[in-house]
């Protein structure tokens, strides 16, 4: 029996967690393989439940599991408290630290029923866009110490170390053109390596692996012209190995083009295979509670957590066919409409249960 964690958060983190139970409970079923789910408090209610974002009980929950489904964390509630009791840098960045998981995976697709809703002009939403993002999820200015603040008054400074050993660097890029073998073979490392000596490194060793991966075409990219790229031209890329912070900002673009942030999922997996599986956004305090934001994000997460970490490939794929059928429908949560037509949207529990209808409905 596989054993899920299931670590919801904060905002809307338990409202779309909610549909991807809903979700998953529909695929065991389906599929015939036993499931075990076990929620766990973590991020600003583990808070105000236990006086800290990330309880040893959580951790050790999440250890005992097969994998983590985790929701999003933080709110203007928490905000103002001491950096390290935050619920990001305490809940998230601990777990990501703790298990190791220096590869995180967004892949993001704009799904053909969505391009004519796109704020891109038409004829670029048009030419399609399927990225893999390959973002460093353990080092870089996150993690890299000294950090903090010194001085006083004026001259008070605040800190942040950016810093990448080959070694870290070499792991991601290896699982970046390894990715690249299974779809079209080309590898776009972002960096600013015109000013960062971080960079410089990285495009160095990114160098020293590809001669490994001959097959696969490598182009370096500055991350400001990838971003501008982005939404100039979306369709001339395919894996984009990114560092840490670069891959947080790029990925964000990468799930706006596919229509929302409400639609790119992700998982995040450490070199012995486990994996944490969430959605790219937060919690978005300015929907939540309403019952109206985007499952599709956290129902994807569910299905990369069914492919890479419990083995079961054919649910993951009916997860992924059930959303497209949602979008092609029209069954559609306000943040993917434009204004005219936000009076059409379904509500989060709606979109939900569309999707578990079509996995039942689905020839298995
Ligand atoms: P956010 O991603 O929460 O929200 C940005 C915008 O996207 C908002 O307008 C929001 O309504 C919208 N949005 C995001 N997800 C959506 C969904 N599923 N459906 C519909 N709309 C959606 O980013 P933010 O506002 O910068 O951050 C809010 C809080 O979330 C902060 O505390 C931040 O630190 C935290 N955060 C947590 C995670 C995480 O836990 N993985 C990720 C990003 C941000
Ligand atoms: C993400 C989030 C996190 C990050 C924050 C909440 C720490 O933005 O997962 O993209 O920057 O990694
Ligand atoms: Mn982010």
């Amino acid at each position: 029996m596989s054993s899920i964690a299931i670590l919801a958060g904060d905002g809307i983190g338990p409202e779309v967690m909610q549909e991807a139970k809903k979700v998953l409970a529909a695929v065991a079923d389906k599929f015939n393989f036993p499931l075990s789910t076990q929620d766990y408090d973590v991020g600003g209610c583990a808070i105000d439940n236990h006086g800290e974002a990330l309880p040893a009980s959580t951790v050790k929950g999440c250890e005992q599991a097969d994998a983590i489904l985790f929701g999003s964390v933080g709110g203007p509630k928490w905000e103002n408290l001491p950096p390290t009791e935050q619920p990001e840098r305490c809940a998230l960045l601990g777990l990501r630290g703790h298990f190791e998981l220096f590869c995180n995976m967004r892949p993001a697709t704009l799904q053909p029923a969505l391009a004519s809703l796109s704020t891109l002009r038409s004829d670029i939403a048009s030419s399609g866009f399927d990225v893999l993002v390959m973002r460093e999820l353990t080092g870089d200015i996150y993690f890299g110490q000294p950090k903090g603040r010194k001085g006083e008054g004026e001259e008070e400074s605040g800190f942040d170390t950016m810093i990448y050993s080959r070694k870290e660097i070499r792991r991601i890029a290896r699982l970046a053109f390894q990715a690249a073998q299974k779809r079209n073979n080309k590898v776009t490392s972002v960096d600013k390596a015109n000013v960062l000596a971080t960079s410089i490194l990285w495009r160095e060793v990114v160098n020293e692996v590809a001669q490994d991966y001959p097959d696969v075409a490598l182009e370096h990219l500055y991350v400001d012209n990838a971003a501008m790229q982005l939404v100039r031209d979306p369709n001339q890329f395919d894996v984009m190995l990114c560092p840490n912070l670069f891959g947080d900002i790029l990925s964000d673009i990468c799930a706006m083009i596919t229509g929302s942030m409400g639609m790119l999922p992700s998982a995040s997996l450490n070199s012995s295979g486990f994996g944490m599986y969430e959605p790219a956004g937060g919690s978005a305090p300015d929907i939540a509670g309403q019952g109206i934001a985007n499952p599709i994000a956290q129902i994807l997460s569910a299905a990369l957590m069914l492919r890479y970490s419990l083995n079961q490939g054919a649910a993951a794929d009916a997860i992924e066919a059930a959303v497209a059928k949602a979008l092609d429908e029209g069954v559609l949560t306000a943040d993917l409409l434009p204004a005219e037509q936000k009076h059409l949207a379904k509500r989060t529990a709606e979109v939900g249960d569309f999707i578990c209808q079509a996995i039942q409905a689905a020839p298995a």
